[in-house]
């Protein structure tokens, strides 16, 4: 009998701990998202695909609050050179857009970034060498690693 109640015990522990995160496996969640940290390579199209094929999109970071998280969790569990986040200036140069259509309000650009570096850097990633993930503008083909977001 007692081992019953414990197996039964444990049985419940196991099941709330599996539905304690509203996240999809291997998501990371904060506030209202969940966010997955790549530890492949793709450039911005790809990437962006990835996103999409798993239900998400590529990070819009919106808040200093989410530029805290994401840029905290890069620095400590992720740690790869660079990750694009969802924004571009490919329509107008200059102009950045999330997901190609939301003006981005919050901003936290590297020290003389976007630079549009030999006029060939249109998305937006976060750049590990630039004081800890602070942003930068990239050439949209490099192949570097990339966040996805779901919206809870
Ligand atoms: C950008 O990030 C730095 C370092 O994390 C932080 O001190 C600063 O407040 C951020 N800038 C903005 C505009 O939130």
């Amino acid at each position: 009998m007692r081992l019953i109640t414990t197996y039964m015990l444990l049985c419940t522990l196991v099941s709330v701990d599996a539905v304690s995160s509203p996240c999809p496996l291997g998501f990371v969640e904060h506030k209202k998202s969940c966010y997955w940290f790549s530890k492949t390579l793709a450039n911005f199209a790809e990437a962006r695909s990835y996103c999409q094929y798993f239900g998400s999109h590529l990070a819009k970071v919106t808040s200093k609050d989410e530029d805290d998280f994401v840029r905290g969790h890069a620095a400590r569990h992720g740690k790869a050179a660079n990750y694009w986040l969802g924004a571009t200036d490919l329509n107008v140069e200059g102009t950045w857009l999330w997901e190609g259509q939301q003006a981005m309000d919050y901003s936290n650009w590297s020290r003389s970034q976007p630079d549009n570096g030999g006029g060939a850097e249109h998305c937006l990633d976060i750049k590990q060498i630039y004081e800890s993930y602070l942003w930068n503008d990239e050439n949209c083909n490099t192949g570097v690693n990339f966040i996805c977001e779901k919206e809870l």
